[in-house]
């Protein structure tokens, strides 16, 4: 399966707030129309509740929440496409009886969602190109794990100070990447490269 993170920053690597302008909007409704799936941190759906479309670019990525206690709102507007609800053994059984109506459920790890085997699970489903979304605390888990493949970064003029940061928590080692593009879409830069391994 191959790994994409993508996100929009401050300068400062804050992740909390819009970073984003149209053109790079437009550049992340095409990079998920391309992409298989999109997942994001419950977090993220708690506090943004976006739908994360292709806004009619191409066709609806499959959506897949990371929650180990199931704490997705029922109706959380992720609904409105095919969405996956990974949760983990600490998921009450009425939660995943009522989000299951809404969602398929996949039950991985004891604690948090074990990813490694989440990935697994998804590829065995013809899940080949995967977009992370965020928010900093997936983000960290994806790149402590070494899955990552590939990472794009929208770069806005602001620096924010405080908030959710883009690597929310701290990583064991640190990791190389390789430039392979620059882009400037007016204000914003985007930034693209491939994670060495
Ligand atoms: N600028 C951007 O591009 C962008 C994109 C997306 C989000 N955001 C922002 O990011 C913020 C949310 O980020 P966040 O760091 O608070 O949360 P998050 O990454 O959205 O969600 C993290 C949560 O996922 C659950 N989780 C379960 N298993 C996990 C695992 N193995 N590894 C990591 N997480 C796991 C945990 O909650 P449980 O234990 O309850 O399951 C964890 O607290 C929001 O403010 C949002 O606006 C920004």
């Amino acid at each position: 399966m191959h790994i994409t993170i993508n996100c929009a920053k401050s300068l400062d690597s804050i992740l909390e707030g819009n970073y984003s302008n149209k053109k790079d909007w437009k550049r992340v409704y095409e990079l998920r129309a391309k992409s298989d799936a999109i997942m994001v941190g419950i977090n993220t759906i708690l506090k943004d509740n976006p739908r994360l479309t292709t806004h009619n670019t191409g066709k609806e990525p499959v959506k897949i929440v990371i929650d180990s206690r199931c704490r997705i709102p029922k109706d959380a507007r992720i609904f409105q496409t095919k969405t996956i609800v990974a949760v983990s053994k600490k998921a009450p059984k009425e939660r995943i009886a009522e989000i299951q109506k809404k969602a398929k459920i996949i039950l991985c790890g004891k604690e948090k969602v074990d990813l490694c085997a989440l990935m697994n699970e998804l590829q065995k489903t013809s899940i080949n190109t995967l977009m992370i979304e965020g928010g900093g605390t997936l983000i960290s888990s994806i790149l402590n794990l070494n899955l990552a493949d590939e990472l794009i970064v929208a770069i806005a003029p602001q620096i924010t100070s405080k908030g959710i940061r883009f690597v929310e928590k701290e990583l064991k080692a640190p990791i190389n990447l390789k430039l392979k593009d620059i882009q400037k879409l007016d204000e914003i830069v985007v930034l693209k490269y491939d994670v060495l391994k």
